[in-house]
Parts: structure tokens; sequence; C-alpha cells
């Protein structure tokens, strides 16, 4: 399908303090060598030190918590897909992340994967055998499950009375607004990495995925899998490799408020949000982990497709609410030893 000529929505149109600095490129008019293989984020692995306390915080957060495989997993209320997956060790530090890709596309990711030579591995301890597995530029170990996404908790629409849309009469939001507030899928995680440039060509160029956007030039880049979230994975420069946050939907700005509500009355560090983010335009809120590293939920994030066309911002990460606490940035996991 032909994109239109010019972008739905100008730059021009943006608050003064969104400035558009370049468009990058325009995704519809890659080659086919760009089409995205990836299809999603399935689910992400932490190391951590005490998996009580991780499974006792992703509660909290809304996750429900079992064992799979002998290890101690995450998922979201409704939808059958694990999430997150969690191994004992000394200290926190990401310990692989999985994606699935699109049908039938597993035969050219191996060869893909073998012209950038970048071996197939063992999976590591503490992870299934499913899938391919690698290590990305940063030594990061990636699992490729070649499987559908699960389908995410279904939940009600929501009627608004915004702007000039008029579609809710003689419904008293109230009474039904924070009937439904769990997570209901994992949406996208960002990753610190010294070396922004050789991983976003390695999860674009070899792994197929795409840039969205990016802020001042490579201090955060944001990726997508095609028609779909505005991103799904992404980077943050840092002195060295890192787990930075998780990001899950919930039905609604008020999930996400309830949640933050909830979090505080259980006694947790105080988080940042409520806030709606520029890049990808979702609502969220952000709570540290127990380790230094961040949770997010979000809703009404950007949906884009094939025509979507990338920018370089410069741009604060938030429109409005208050800025990032200093610790946002962080980078709390031990740099790497050599593997
Ligand atoms: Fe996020």
């Amino acid at each position: 399908m032909p994109c239109p000529e010019s972008p739905r929505a100008s730059p021009s149109q943006t608050a003064d303090r969104v400035s558009k600095l370049y468009a990058v490129f325009t995704v519809c008019s890659l080659p086919a060598k760009g089409k995205a293989v990836i299809s999603g984020l399935h689910h992400y692995a932490l190391e951590v030190p005490d998996l009580a306390v991780a499974e006792g915080f992703l509660q909290d957060f809304g996750l429900e918590t079992g064992e799979k495989d002998g290890s101690l997993v995450a998922m979201c209320p409704g939808r059958q897909q694990e999430q997150v997956r969690l191994v004992e060790a000394p200290a926190k530090r990401l310990h692989h992340v999985t994606f699935t890709l699109r049908p039938g596309t597993t035969d050219a990711v191996r060869e893909a994967l073998e012209r950038s030579g970048t071996p197939v591995i063992e999976p590591p301890p503490g992870a299934t055998e499913d899938g391919l597995w690698l290590r990305d530029p940063d030594g990061t170990a990636v699992q490729l499950l070649d499987e559908p996404q699960a389908s995410a908790r279904p939940v009600a629409e929501v009627l608004v009375n915004m702007g000039g849309t008029r579609q809710r009469f003689d419904v008293a939001q109230w009474r039904t607004a924070t009937e439904d507030v769990l997570p209901r899928r994992l949406g996208h995680s960002l990753l610190f990495t010294a070396q922004p440039a050789r991983m976003t060509d390695f999860y674009t160029q070899v792994l197929g995925l795409r840039v969205s956007d990016t802020i001042h030039h490579d201090l955060v880049t944001f990726l997508n899998a095609g028609p779909g979230d505005h991103h799904v994975f992404g980077f943050i420069s840092s002195t060295h490799r890192g787990f930075h946050h998780a990001s899950f939907e919930v039905p609604s700005i008020d999930a996400i408020a309830v949640g933050a509500d909830r979090m505080r009355a259980k006694g947790h560090q105080a988080g940042w949000g409520l806030g709606r983010h520029t890049i990808g335009s979702n609502f969220f809120h952000y709570n540290p982990d127990p380790w230094g590293s961040w949770i997010e939920w979000f809703s009404d994030i950007d949906q884009i497709d094939d025509c979507w066309v990338a920018g370089d911002w410069d741009v604060p990460p938030h429109l409005w609410g208050t800025p990032p606490p200093e610790t946002f940035l962080a980078n709390s996991e031990p740099a790497p030893t050599k593997e």
C-alpha cells in the first residue's frame, strides 16, 4: 500500500519545545532486506540476588508468578505468555531477552546471522533450549522463537468524552474506570549500551527491527517490529550494557494511576510519573525495582505502520509531568567481564 506523500502529523503542529531536527528515513521506502523478522518482545530475564523479593515485587506490580521449567516466571493475568524470567545470581543483571519471529523467517534469520558472522550459541544456564540463541554485539544472550505472540488479555472498549469526541452517555465512568487495572501484555524494553550505533545496526540489519525515532542522535534509540507499537525495544547510551526498564500495557490512564497508588500503599519507593511521554506518546508511570532498574505501566502508545517517518528529536522524555529523578538514567549493573 503506498504511503501518503506527507506525514500525518506535521512537526510544526507540535509544541515549540518539541523541535524536529531532521527526518532520518521513510520506513516504507526501505528495500526488502529491511523487512522486519522479529515480531515482538516475548519476555526478558533478569539475574537477581533474591527470588522471593523479586516475586513479591512483581506481584505487587500486578503480575502473576509461578514456576516454569524449574524457573520463577511472571505473566500478565489472562495472557498465556511468559513475560519475565528470574534466575538467582549474586547481583542483578540482564540474563537474556527473547523475541518472537514472524512465521517462516527462521531460515532467513539463520542466513542473516551467518552473513554477519554471528554464531548460534548454546542456551545460557537458566534458560529454555527453544528456538535460536545468539549473542548481540554487547554480549547479551538473545533467544529467537518461531512462534506467534500470545493474545493480550481482552479489555473493554474505553468510551471517551474528550476533544470533539462524545461517545459516553448516561454512564457514570467513575463506577467502572478502575475495574480492570492489571497489566495485559509486555510491550517493550530499553537496554543500556556503550555502542548504540553498533547495536542499532545489528538489530535492524541482521534481525530486521526498524528505527522508530531517536533522541539526540543516539542518546536514546527506539525500535519497532513493523505495524503496531511505536517501539518494542531500544537503547539508552551508557558506559556499559545493562537493563534499563521493561514496560507493560494496562487498559487505561486510570489503571496507571491506580497501580501507582497500589505500589505506594505497599511501601515501595516513589517512582516517576504520572506523565505522558514525548516519543511514543504513551501515558506512563515507572517504579524502581529492588535492584536499581525500572518497571513501567503504559497506555495509549502511538501505533505506527509501514509509512511511519522516523526522526531525530531534541526533546525531554516527558511532554508533561514532573521531570525524571536523577537516578533514572543510572546504570546500576556491574560492567561485564569478558565472556
Ligand atoms: Fe518505556
